[in-house]
């Protein structure tokens, strides 16, 4: 196959190419006009394909990733209730006022099974406002910015195929508020996808890679990549948060404490499991360290069994908002310690490619998709905590259109809060059979994140005879 182009870098990415057996990539190349060319080269260009063929040579063929041997129990949880998380939230308050604490904000996947238009955080959620997730977050940091006094800065993880459009989401917006300096919007990194048989690249179009970011732990990466960012700020520890959820607590002042306080690497909230069939990862001791083990690798007797007083045994749930050590994962900073490897896993998924001159869309998984998992790092920790959270306060996922973890849910879900903190603040609420409220409530997360804060903030106001509630 003889490819024409001038300059001499590019005759060795090409050739690079055609050496590699991936000269298939250049099929079309007679029917692209310049500057289709030009992006096949750059993306070409943007691949490490000496990673890529040692990843490709490490997976196929070899079996799916297989379950942990050593027999997992149950992990030690701090519990709802123990004392010394009151005393551990302000020594979070503290380290967050201090600026050691920076947050980071997992924005990077494509949101499938949303379908929404436009990056996930862009989804308008609330009830009346209709606020959108990427408000909710930078109002609730805008307020515990005030709590704290002083700037948190707030890191979003992106990915190449919604970098652009979460940016100018940020700037039409204005950020929401936020100093634009304290916002850092970076994209993590695409993999090639391959063809599952042979290894080849495979192509979303004529003359198109077909890129895959490289999954939650991407997070980790990317922190990697930008290490120098985080130093110059200050930054000792990463509280890490998804965006599908508005209830996590930004900056989480409690598991920053416990996590201070406990000396820590790795800490995570977990809400406790009360269906053993719910697909959520969960929290496993497995020898002296701990693991999250998939929903599907925990055997039918542990999902199953229940301690004396009737909760499921393994119940810690995972639900993806963690505080990092940066030394943990960096390195220290003496350079005594290298940074964390993260091992890659395969997944296969069906897609539309192009392929030999045509489309390509069986029914059958037809690809495979190179992704890092954030908590494959905790079993590394030599020391890490399990943090109980209710799951009405902190967890209410937008995953799915419709059904479960969906938009409806996840209001449905701040309803009954925003009611529960309605109701602490002296105020009857009436509710239907399901605990929702009979008249629609919005809180502000600007002014607002728990009932003692809307009981001050009442105390100076009246709300409405009828109608819906709206607190800002
Ligand atoms: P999900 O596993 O729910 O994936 O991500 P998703 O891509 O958002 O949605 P589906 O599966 O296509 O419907 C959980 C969290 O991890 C982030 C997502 O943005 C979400 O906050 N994530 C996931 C990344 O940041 N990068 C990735 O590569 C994958």
């Amino acid at each position: 196959m003889k490819i024409h182009v001038e300059a001499a870098e590019d005759q060795a990415l090409v050739a690079k190419f055609l050496e590699a057996d991936q000269g298939h990539l250049f099929d079309d190349w007679e029917t692209l006009d310049s500057l289709q060319k030009r992006r096949l080269l750059d993306d070409l260009n943007r691949i490490d394909l000496g990673f890529l063929q040692q990843l490709i040579r490490d997976h196929l063929g070899s079996d799916p990733d297989h379950p942990p041997i050593a027999t997992p129990a149950p992990p030690p949880m701090i519990e709802l209730g123990d004392p010394a998380r009151s005393l551990a939230t302000q020594e979070g308050l503290s380290a967050l006022s201090k600026g050691e604490i920076g947050v980071l904000l997992l924005a990077g996947g494509v949101g499938t099974r949303l379908g929404h238009a436009g990056p996930k955080g862009s989804y308008p959620l609330l009830p009346i406002s209709g606020m959108t997730l990427f408000q909710f977050f930078a109002e609730s940091l805008l307020r515990r910015q005030k709590e704290v006094g002083a700037a948190i800065p707030w890191w979003i993880m992106t990915s190449p195929s919604n970098h652009e459009d979460t940016v100018s989401y940020f700037q039409e917006h204005d950020y929401h508020g936020l100093s634009s300096a304290d916002v850092t919007i970076l994209p993590q990194e695409e993999l090639p996808v391959i063809d599952p048989r042979r290894g080849r690249i495979l192509r979303k179009g004529p003359g198109q890679i077909l890129f895959s970011p490289d999954g939650h732990g991407g997070a980790i990466r990317l922190i990697q990549r930008h290490a120098e960012d985080f130093r110059k700020r200050g930054i000792r520890h990463v509280y890490t948060h998804q965006v599908d959820n508005p209830l996590s607590p930004i900056g989480d002042p409690e598991l920053v404490g416990l996590h201070l306080h406990q000396g820590s690497q790795f800490s995570s909230k977990a809400v406790s499991k009360t269906d053993p069939d719910e697909k959520v990862g969960v929290f496993c001791q497995m020898g002296e360290h701990l693991r999250i083990i998939e929903y599907s690798e925990l055997g039918d007797e542990e999902r199953h069994r229940r301690d004396s007083d009737g909760e499921l045994s393994f119940r810690a749930g995972n639900v993806a908002m963690h505080v990092i050590d940066l030394d943990f994962i960096l390195g220290d900073s003496t350079g005594s310690s290298p940074a964390l490897p993260m091992p890659f896993h395969m997944a296969q998924k069906q897609v539309r490619h192009w392929l030999d001159n045509e489309w390509h869309e069986e029914e059958q998984p037809n690809s495979l998709r190179f992704e890092t998992f954030i908590f494959d790092v905790l079993p590394l920790a030599k020391h890490a905590i399990v943090v109980e959270a209710a799951r009405e306060n902190e967890f209410a996922p937008v995953k799915n259109r419709e059904g479960s973890d969906s938009p409806e849910t996840s209001r449905q879900a701040l309803q009954r809060l925003w009611a529960n903190w309605l109701e602490e603040a002296g105020h009857s609420v009436e509710r239907d059979s399901e605990g929702l409220p009979s008249r629609t409530i919005e809180i502000s997360p600007r002014i607002i994140g728990d009932a003692q804060q809307l009981a001050k903030h009442l105390s100076n106001m009246e709300l409405p005879a009828e109608g819906p509630i709206l607190i800002q």
